[in-house]
């Protein structure tokens, strides 16, 4: 009886957890759509106004700024990672780094998990990778326009993000929701 109850305890409880990172990676790809809505918007008005070095500027100016006011918004941190990175400061942690290499690798393209630091706290993971499109290629590709080139290595001189093709895994967004 006893064994019994503690089966069906443990049953109700892993059945609980799987709801809950259910909902967690529902309201992470929320939170991923928006973040990728607002880029591409950014990118694609830059684009049609000042063209591809312009919009490099406009890119180096806002991305960060748009990422940060996506988390805020969702009350979970939301950024992009790479393992070429343009900007430095979107270099992966080491959860991230094993997570991108197995995107690499091409098995699998979205992976979430709950990570429990030294201290106890809870915190939900999801990375979800981002393919190279063709309008990518203009600033992350191979044989670029040379201005925007210069301007790259102006803007980032620790750029490691060119020389993608197209559908390449060119990185991925990253998501942090603290849980306890
Ligand atoms: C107009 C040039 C331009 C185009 C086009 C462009 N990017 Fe970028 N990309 C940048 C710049 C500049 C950064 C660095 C932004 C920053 O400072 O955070 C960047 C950063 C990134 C990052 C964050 C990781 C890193 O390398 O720092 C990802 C992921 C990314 N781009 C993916 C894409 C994808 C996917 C596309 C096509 C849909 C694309 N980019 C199109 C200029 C561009």
């Amino acid at each position: 009886m006893r064994f019994l109850t503690l089966l069906l305890a443990l049953l109700i409880s892993t059945g609980a957890i799987a709801d809950d990172i259910n909902t967690y990676d529902e309201s992470c790809k929320t939170s991923i759509q928006k973040l990728g809505a607002a880029l591409k918007l950014a990118l694609i008005n830059a684009m049609e106004e000042s063209g591809p070095v312009g919009a490099l500027q406009t890119c180096s100016v806002e991305a960060v700024p748009i990422t940060e006011t996506i988390s805020i918004e969702e009350g979970m941190i939301v950024s992009r990672t790479s393992l070429k990175t343009r900007n430095p400061k979107n270099a992966p942690d080491k959860w991230e780094l094993a997570v991108l290499e197995q995107f690499e690798k091409g098995k699998i393209s979205e992976f979430g998990e709950i990570v429990t630091d030294s201290e106890g706290h809870q915190t939900y993971r999801y990375m979800k990778a981002i393919p190279t499109g063709p309008i990518c290629l203009r600033c992350h590709g191979t044989d670029m326009n040379k201005d925007v080139s210069l301007k790259i290595a102006e803007l980032y001189p620790e750029d490691k993000a060119v020389g993608f093709k197209e559908a390449d895994i060119r990185g991925a967004f990253t998501i942090q929701k603290p849980l306890n």
